[in-house]
């Protein structure tokens, strides 16, 4: 059994505020994968390559890593700064779903997250952790929401739609995604045949992450692995 609390689903269903309070209830580490294929977008289109045929000899040169940033939390690191905001906005976003159907781009992220997973327990957030990089995760849930719900959530974020946007047009972009992400060849977006499911529509955030953290920690002791405070 891999040491990792899978957390999987579609854009803007929670994934990321609700694996990040877990881990911190925990008091364990949270990865966000979905920050590594955006790394990638960002730095192809900062290098001026085709985004949608990247190599494995551009991929290479590439320094992914996790450092504490000045506020002390454990953020990405790309050739060797943060790239922060440039990671969240809506032209990296596409960039990461386009980069994430190519199978060279997937296999070279496979290493780089499974290094991250060891002795210690993680939680890990992104569309593949429970199918792919850890079939065998100690805990698998999937989250969803209505579309609607997700397109509000995402309105409500900083930086992560163009200025001005509507709800519709978010919407839109939401669904696009959806689509590229679950139909494409190579590690579809789906839940895992033993993943939990969750629909976090009309749920508060407290409420999401009450009821996930009550079923990692029941599928924890189920399994005998004693990490809760
Ligand atoms: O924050 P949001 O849910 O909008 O997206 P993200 O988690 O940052 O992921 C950006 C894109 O990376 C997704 O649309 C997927 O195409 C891709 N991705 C993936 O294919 N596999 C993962 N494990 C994580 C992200």
């Amino acid at each position: 059994m891999s040491n990792c609390i899978a957390i999987d689903g579609p854009a803007a269903s929670g994934k990321s505020t609700i694996a990040r309070r877990v881990a911190e209830k925990l008091n364990i580490a949270y990865i966000n994968t979905g920050s590594l294929y955006r790394a990638v977008a960002l730095a192809a289109i900062r290098a001026g390559r085709d985004l949608s045929s990247l190599d494995r000899s551009f991929l290479d040169t590439l320094k992914l890593e996790y450092a504490e940033n000045e506020s002390g939390a454990y953020e990405l690191k790309l050739n060797g700064a943060f790239p922060g905001a440039a990671l969240r906005t809506a032209e990296v976003a596409a960039g990461a779903s386009l980069v994430a159907t190519q199978p060279v781009v997937r296999d070279f992220l496979l290493g780089v997250q499974r290094g991250f997973a060891g002795e210690r327990m993680v939680v890990m957030e992104g569309r593949d952790i429970g199918t792919v990089i850890f079939p065998d995760a100690a805990v698998k849930i999937f989250l969803t929401a209505s579309p609607e719900e997700r397109a509000r959530r995402r309105l409500a974020q900083d930086g992560e739609s163009p200025d001005g946007a509507t709800l519709a047009e978010v919407a839109r972009e939401i669904a696009a995604r959806d689509k590229q992400d679950s139909e494409r060849a190579v590690a579809p977006l789906k839940p895992a045949p033993d993943a939990i499911l969750v629909d976090t529509t009309g749920f508060s955030l407290d409420k999401a992450v009450e009821t996930i953290i009550g079923l990692t920690a029941r599928k924890l002791q189920e399994s005998g692995i004693c990490i809760m405070k």
